[in-house]
């Protein structure tokens, strides 16, 4: 039985063909859709925003695993809650009051996400672990696809799973960026229980075979 969650980035997805290639994610292994909003401040690109969150909802049938790279994301927690979205990711780098956050989340009814950049020490969040169902460690700078995988995130999720077991949470740990059927197995091993895959999987010859391969690899 696997227990990985595979979640598809659909940023790396063709916006012509949105519908399409959400159904692929429907029909596919994939557990989530994963989706990237940018604001061009938190990050230096701008993805897309609720118009597209709002199409890609009403043709998803997985859960909406939305991640926020933008700043002040308490004013769109009650937003993000009517777009259908499951699980909400804030960065920690862009929230002053976290705890505050990650509480609306979850008034909200949505599970509570937590999104680390790459030079952020995960043991920051040693006070606030038992608060997150989901930490999403990024393995690239966020705010593009298609970069190379950071070879330091292996050492961030063994560190990042015995906080969380240290502290008996029940964290997912996700993986974000430069996801491949090279890495995944590792990532695995090493804690991860959430990969996050988007131009691995949609520039592939066959997405949803490539799905099927990661969830097999990552088992
Ligand atoms: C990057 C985004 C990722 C991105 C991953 O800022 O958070 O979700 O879509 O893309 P790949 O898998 O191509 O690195
Ligand atoms: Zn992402």
């Amino acid at each position: 039985m696997s227990n990985t969650k595979i979640a598809p980035s659909l940023l790396a997805a063709d916006f012509g063909n949105l519908q399409r290639d959400v159904e692929m994610v429907n029909n596919s292994a994939a557990d989530w859709h994963h989706l990237d909003i940018m604001d061009g401040v938190f990050v230096p690109n701008i993805s897309y925003g609720m118009p597209v969150v709002k199409t890609i909802n009403q043709y998803a049938t997985k859960p909406l695993d939305v991640h926020l790279m933008i700043i002040d994301p308490d004013r769109y927690i009650n937003t993000f809650a009517s777009l259908g979205t499951t699980n909400l990711t804030v960065h920690f780098e862009a929230c002053t009051h976290l705890h505050r956050t990650l509480q609306a989340i979850k008034d909200a009814g949505m599970k509570a996400g937590v999104a680390m950049n790459p030079h952020t020490n995960v043991n920051l969040l040693e006070d606030i672990i038992n608060d997150i169902d989901l930490v999403c460690l990024m393995s690239v700078n966020p705010g593009f696809g298609g970069q190379s995988f950071i070879n330091n995130t292996y050492n961030k999720i063994r560190e990042l799973k015995s906080l969380i077991n240290r502290k008996k949470a029940k964290t997912l740990i996700e993986i974000d960026g430069g996801v491949t059927s090279k890495n995944a197995k590792e990532l695995v091993d090493a804690g991860a229980d959430v990969l996050v895959a988007g131009s691995f999987v949609f520039k592939s010859e066959n997405p949803t075979k490539t799905i099927s391969e990661l969830k097999e690899i990552a088992g």
